[in-house]
């Protein structure tokens, strides 16, 4: 490898700094890689011994991290030290979008990207390669070098005056659940810059196991913005597919042989055209958002118009599901008993951040269903927190209103319910065995099967009736 970089320093050791870093740790031996974060608990959880119980949970990450962890990957809140020895420093921090003040619910808070600029100008040494990792809103690598230019005159920095910066965009295509995949084996790396030395050093990084031509070089803005335009294309086609499964529900059409029928155009390709219950993840909806708060604030009111329609149709697709619920359920699910099978936003991860199951749950609670929830990888306490206080207690189901219970197995939230819904695809809900179920289901029962995983056969459902996205 021919970088000069040493060492490197990642602000934030959260879903997209832990596993890049620990990725990069593994190809690259010879460079120490520090991952620091203000969350002491996270750090600890990063260093604890126990590989079942990483912050993270991604297939294929706790092997890399039982390799590489002190010998010359570390996680550690000595943020002042490790930015000081670092060459080039990643900014992976969250980027939330924000819930109050100028742009609340669609411009991204830039509070952690704020705070770490300032650290860097204040702690870093000599000349430091600053990239940004997380995905920002445009121009904000000129809000970095500002940030860095007026710190760096700061009067208590007068002594350090000789310390130097260069800004790179660097954004992060990985998905949850296949993150580690995705950062051995990328379909690109995007690096924006202005500089071609700084350019090149990132470059040498990646070239110890990513092929050079798959990694694109553009310009500043070209890069972060390409980040969120990648996103916002991705959700527009679940949205559309979405969309579209309403009409074959309508029309006696089939949502996966449309799928498969345009797909086979290599123009559109066969990815990201499974009809569902709506995207969630902690990318889409924030970046749609911010997408249409950018084109509000250059007065393109038309573009940005389009983009919300993605989100509008994310969100009727979920209350759509409730509805159906209901209707088939003869119109009130009060008192009713149904099992829901899947949490998350999408299988193989514990994140539940935006995920469809929430505003759905709510729904069925709020027409005072009886949920009992199972999922394979989502814990009762963030469950509690996702559904806020409407874990509520028996007495008030016997008044009529809903409430919800967590289940540890499919069978536990089979028992005597009326309906089994299914909202993420994880693998087990393949395999059930639908004759058993129905035996301890209470009749009539239903199964809605939102992801379209089920093996149920409709002709021989052991007296389940069946409701499939997208099949008419
Ligand atoms: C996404 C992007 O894919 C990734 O490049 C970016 O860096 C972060 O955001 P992620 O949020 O991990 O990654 O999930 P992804 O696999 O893209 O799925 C997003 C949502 O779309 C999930 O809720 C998923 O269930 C849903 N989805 C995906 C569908 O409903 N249908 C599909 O065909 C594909």
């Amino acid at each position: 490898m021919n970088t000069k970089v040493k060492n490197i320093c990642c602000i934030g050791a959260g879903y997209v700094g832990g596993p890049s870093m620990a990725v990069i740790a593994d190809k690259c031996s010879n460079i120490v890689v520090n991952v620091v974060d203000i969350n002491i608990e996270r750090i600890e959880l990063w260093n604890s011994e126990d590989l079942e119980n990483l912050p993270i949970y991604e297939p294929g990450l706790s092997s890399i991290i039982e390799r590489c962890r002190n010998r010359n990957l570390f996680f550690t809140t000595n943020i002042e030290e490790s930015i000081a020895s670092a060459d080039m420093i990643f900014i992976s921090v969250n980027t939330p979008t924000k819930k109050k003040g100028l742009g609340a619910g669609k411009a991204s808070d830039l509070k952690w990207v704020d705070a770490s600029a300032r650290q860097i100008a204040r702690y870093a040494q000599g000349h430091t390669i600053v990239v940004e990792k997380s995905t920002l809103p445009i121009k904000t690598a000129q809000t970095i070098k500002e940030i860095l230019a007026v710190e760096k005159e700061d009067l208590i920095n007068k002594s350090m005056k000789n310390k130097t910066f260069d800004i790179l965009s660097n954004p992060e295509f990985l998905s949850e659940g296949t993150a580690i995949n995705d950062l051995e084996n990328p379909d690109r790396i995007l690096i924006g810059g202005e500089n071609k030395k700084a350019i090149e050093e990132l470059i040498n990084i990646y070239s110890s196991w990513v092929n050079k031509e798959k990694i694109l070089t553009t310009n500043l803005w070209s890069s972060e913005l390409s980040k969120l335009i990648a996103n916002a294309f991705l959700a527009q086609r679940i949205s559309s597919i979405n969309s579209i499964s309403a009409l074959c529900e309508k029309t006696g059409a089939n949502i996966q042989e449309v799928s498969i029928a345009i797909g086979t155009d290599k123009r559109i390709g066969r990815e990201f055209l499974n009809a569902g219950p709506g995207f969630g993840g902690s990318c889409f909806k924030k970046d749609i958002s911010n997408l249409v708060y950018i084109c509000d604030h250059y007065g393109l009111y038309e573009v940005s118009k389009y983009w919300e329609k993605v989100i509008d149709i994310n969100n009727w697709q979920q209350k759509r599901i409730s509805k159906i619920i209901i209707d088939r359920l003869f119109g009130t699910i009060a008192q009713k008993k149904i099992g829901i099978l899947g949490f998350s936003f999408k299988a193989n991860t514990n994140d539940t951040r935006e995920s469809p199951a929430i505003s759905i749950c709510k729904e069925l609670i709020e027409e005072g269903a009886n949920l009992s929830i199972y999922d394979p990888k989502v814990s009762k306490s963030q469950i509690e927190k996702d559904m806020g206080q409407l874990s509520v207690k028996e007495i008030s189901f016997l008044k009529g209103e809903g409430m919800w219970s967590f289940s540890q197995s499919i069978e536990e939230s089979a028992y005597c319910s009326d309906a089994i819904v299914i909202l993420s695809e994880w693998e087990e809900f393949r395999y059930i065995n639908w004759k058993e179920i129905s035996k301890i289901m209470r009749s009539p029962s239903w199964l809605f099967d939102t992801r379209l995983v089920s093996n149920i056969n409709r002709d021989l459902s052991f007296g389940i009736k069946v409701w499939e996205i997208g099949c008419g």
